[in-house]
Parts: C-alpha cells; sequence; structure tokens
C-alpha cells in the first residue's frame, strides 16, 4: 500500500492547474453510452474512479479508447444490456449511473446496488422514484436493484431531498422518453449543468439546468458528439484551503470561478486574500486564520466535498468554529485522525466543535475516504514535523497527481510504496 509523506510549514508559493472535474465526468461517460455515435470527451481527470468507470463500461461491451491521458473515446456500438461487474461496482458510487443509462437505452436495467466513500447510508430511494415515474418497475433483490418499463414516458418527478445521483439518473432516463419531463427539487451542481450540456450537445432537449426545475423533451435519437468537461471546483477549493494552510501564495489555473463562490467567500471570511481573473484565482494565505461557522448544502450552498478540508483549515484558526455537516450522516470520521495531530475538536451527529489550536504536530494518519484524505494532505503541509498518510487510494479516487503538483508548488511531499524497503515512488 502507498503512502504519502509530508514535512510541513513550508509556506507554498507557485501556480497549480486544476483537471477537469471528477463528478461530471463520473455523470458524462455513462452518458455518452446512450449515443447511437462515437463520442470524444476531453479534459478528463486521470484518476482511479475514471478507470473503474471505464472497466465498467467495457464490462458491458462499450468500446472505450484512450486517445490521450485526458482524452477518451466512447463508442457504445456493441453495448450489452447486462449486469456489470460486482467488483468494480462495489468501488464507485457513480455505478449506480449505469441505471438511468441502461434504462433510457434498452428500457431496462440490472445493477449491483453501488459502492463509493462510506459516511452513512447512501439510498436510492429518489432515483427509483423517478424511474416509477417514468413508468419503470423495480426490484431489489441480493444485493441487486433491476429496473424495467415497456415505453419510457415523461412526467414530473418532485425529488423529496435534492440528490445529485438521482439528477443525474432521471436524465439518463428522461432523454429519450416519450414527452416532457420535469425534474423538480432538482440539484443545480456546475457537474448537472455540465451533464445537461453535453448530452444536450448530443441532440438532447434539456432546459434549465443549474436551476432547481429541469423540463426535458424526450427526443427520438442522440448522435456522437465531441465535448470538453468543465474544471473541478471541488479540486480548486481544496488547493485554495492549502494556500491559506501554509500561509502561502498560490494561483490555480483553468477554472471557473463562479463555480466556487461559496469557497471563496468562506476563505475570505478566514482572512484569505483572494484574487479572480477570468480563469484562474489567486489566493494568499497568513498566519492569522479567523474562526467562522461551516454549513454544507446543496450547490450554491457550500459544498459538502470541501466539509473535511475546511475543517482542518479551522483546527489552526483562533478561537470556535463550527462546523454543520447537513447532507450526510456521518462524514466526521477523519476528525479522529486529525486529533491525533493535535487539533481540539468534538463531534456530536452532524455538529463538529473546532477549538483553534496553534499547532498541529505531524503524525502517522489513516485516509478514511476521499475528501478526508484531501483533508489529512492540508493538515500534515501545515503541521510542523513529519506526517505519513497511509490508504492513499482514496486520495488517487479523485485528485491527479496531487503529489507532483504539490512538489511543483515547494511542498516537501513524496509517496512511498509499502514494500520491504520503502522505496521512493513520486
Ligand atoms: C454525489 O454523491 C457526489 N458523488 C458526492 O461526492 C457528493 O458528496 C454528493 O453528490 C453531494 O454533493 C458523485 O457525484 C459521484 P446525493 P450522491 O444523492 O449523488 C440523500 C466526492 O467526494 N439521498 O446528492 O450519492 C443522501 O443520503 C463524493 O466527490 C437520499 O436520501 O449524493 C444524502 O444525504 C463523495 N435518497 C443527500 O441525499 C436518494 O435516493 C445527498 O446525496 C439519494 C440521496
Amino acid at each position: 500500500m502507498d503512502k504519502i509523506i509530508i514535512s510541513g510549514r513550508k509556506k507554498l508559493h507557485g501556480k497549480v492547474s486544476i483537471s477537469g472535474a471528477k463528478n461530471a465526468a463520473l455523470a458524462i461517460l455513462p452518458a455518452a453510452a446512450l449515443s447511437d455515435g462515437v463520442c470524444r470527451i476531453e479534459n478528463v481527470p486521470n484518476i482511479s474512479d475514471i478507470t473503474l468507470m471505464c472497466k465498467l463500461l467495457e464490462n458491458i461491451g462499450v468500446n472505450v479508447k484512450m486517445l490521450n491521458k485526458s482524452t477518451i473515446e466512447i463508442d457504445p456500438g456493441n453495448m450489452r444490456c447486462e449486469v456489470a461487474s460486482y467488483e468494480i461496482m462495489r468501488n464507485i458510487r457513480a455505478s449506480c449511473y449505469l441505471l438511468g443509462a441502461l434504462l433510457g437505452k434498452f428500457n431496462e436495467s440490472k445493477v449491483y446496488l453501488p459502492g463509493g466513500c462510506d459516511f452513512g447510508i447512501r439510498p436510492i430511494d429518489q432515483h427509483l422514484k423517478g424511474f416509477k415515474a417514468l413508468g419503470a418497475d423495480y426490484s431489489l433483490d441480493a444485493g441487486m436493484v433491476q429496473v424495467r418499463c415497456d415505453k419510457l414516458t415523461g412526467s414530473n418527478v418532485y425529488l423529496d431531498v435534492v440528490s445529485v445521483g438521482a439528477t443525474v439518473n432521471i436524465l439518463l432516463a428522461a432523454v429519450k422518453a416519450e414527452g416532457l419531463t420535469v425534474i423538480e427539487n432538482a440539484a443545480r451542481e456546475p457537474h448537472i449543468v455540465d451533464l445537461a450540456n453535453f448530452l444536450n450537445c448530443m441532440g438532447a432537449d434539456i432546459v434549465g439546468a443549474g436551476t432547481d426545475i429541469i423540463k426535458i423533451r424526450g427526443v427520438k435519437t442522440l448522435s456522437g458528439t465531441n465535448y470538453s468537461i468543465i474544471p473541478d471546483q471541488i479540486e480548486a477549493g481544496t488547493y485554495l484551503t492549502i494556500a491559506a494552510a501554509t500561509a502561502g501564495d498560490i494561483t490555480i489555473e483553468n477554472i471557473t470561478p463562479k463555480h466556487l463562490e461559496s469557497i471563496t467567500a468562506k476563505l475570505k471570511e478566514i482572512g484569505v486574500e483572494i484574487y479572480e481573473y477570468g480563469d484562474s484565482i489567486r489566493a494568499k494565505g497568513n498566519e492569522d486564520l479567523k474562526k467562522c461557522n461551516v454549513k454544507t448544502m446543496p450547490h450554491p450552498g457550500f459544498p459538502t466535498d470541501m466539509q473535511p478540508q475546511i475543517t482542518s483549515l479551522l483546527s489552526r484558526a483562533v478561537g470556535t468554529s463550527i462546523v454543520n455537516e447537513a447532507v450526510w450522516d456521518n462524514r466526521f470520521r477523519y476528525i479522529e485522525e486529525l486529533r491525533r495531530m493535535g487539533a481540539n475538536i468534538s463531534v456530536d451527529g452532524r455538529l463538529a466543535v473546532i477549538e483553534g489550536v496553534k499547532d498541529l504536530i505531524g503524525a502517522p494518519v489513516k485516509a478514511t475516504d476521499l475528501r478526508a484524505g484531501a483533508a489529512l494532505v492540508i493538515a500534515g503541509l501545515s503541521a510542523k514535523g513529519k506526517t505519513i498518510i497511509e490508504d492513499i487510494k482514496h486520495i488517487e479516487r479523485g485528485y491527479e497527481n496531487m503529489v507532483e503538483k504539490l512538489q511543483s508548488i515547494g511542498a516537501e511531499i513524496s509517496k512511498i510504496r509499502e514494500t520491504d524497503t520503502q522505496e521512493e515512488v513520486g
């Protein structure tokens, strides 16, 4: 198992280029399988979740070709309506998008219940509510869900809870349904807008993505197209937080500042200087981090996928900060690891109460999920001494070349392979 070693307290300076958005790519790749032609998708992040999604699509006959490290060609010509590999499906949440893609393509689908980051129950009742509204029946048995119908017919769906996954899956099932589908209380994330834009490039008829009401008029065919994925606002927010945590001066490039508004607003509240340009943002940190309160919300609120990172930053802010994780049941498992580094944080249900400490001290810690791993990297970069992070496979699910990007802005960080001799790997 690879580990990351960090010697902290270095002020990081320089430029970081942001990769394509993981959660947009994980929706757009299965959406490309709905096409009757070949799609070329550019700016795809080179991360393990994408590798798994490509394997999943190949598993059901889709021809996936890596044209270069960030461009993928999807040819669904030989796609079959069958169950993909359990081993792959259990590892990524986005595998549940095969439900909507197969249903939209073949009027039936049968998949294993999805896996992904473990922070509480991750139901799919809203996905199934949407499929049912479109005329499909479903059954759950032996860890699998089967959905089928004679014909998909447009309908109204009011989501009981704002769900990114359910919004994605209903879009995938509705684009070729007969008539009009209206999704109310829809997710508004940038990756939902990116998916809708991609589907429209293929010939779909979707309006309202980015608002809480999305209207989809079914079309008969979807043709191949070329498309470039939006930048990853969570990767971008993570590097801005690193600038704040190391009192450094980092410019992130190839981004859409509007996608990060709630993140930059919070960093300004904490005392970070933020300078916005057309497709880049500069963050200048300082030693005096100000306490503040955070509540995670669906977009355009503060994103839950930035909660561990901002909590790690606030662990060194003067005073008491309160973080309310209002989206997930149990997304504070990483705090136990921050405590090993001297953080003074107590957790009560969905609330974390942070008493800022002057310094964190490097220690051996373990990444429990993707963004928890990012939080530990942030803590290690700002801590005194050496931090060793285990289980970094979680980090590599969503951050392309994180060690190399951090080395390029002055971090003393490296990756070692867990063998008899601790060989350096990057
Ligand atoms: C997506 O997960 C993201 N994953 C998550 O990012 C992100 O945390 C989440 O959206 C919220 O933004 C991908 O895009 C692959 P939800 P998803 O459905 O779709 C409840 C990362 O770090 N809910 O929006 O699974 C659910 O329990 C990952 O990149 C239902 O009750 O999230 C949760 O409380 C981690 N019933 C809330 O809605 C349902 O049918 C939001 O979940 C579906 C969801």
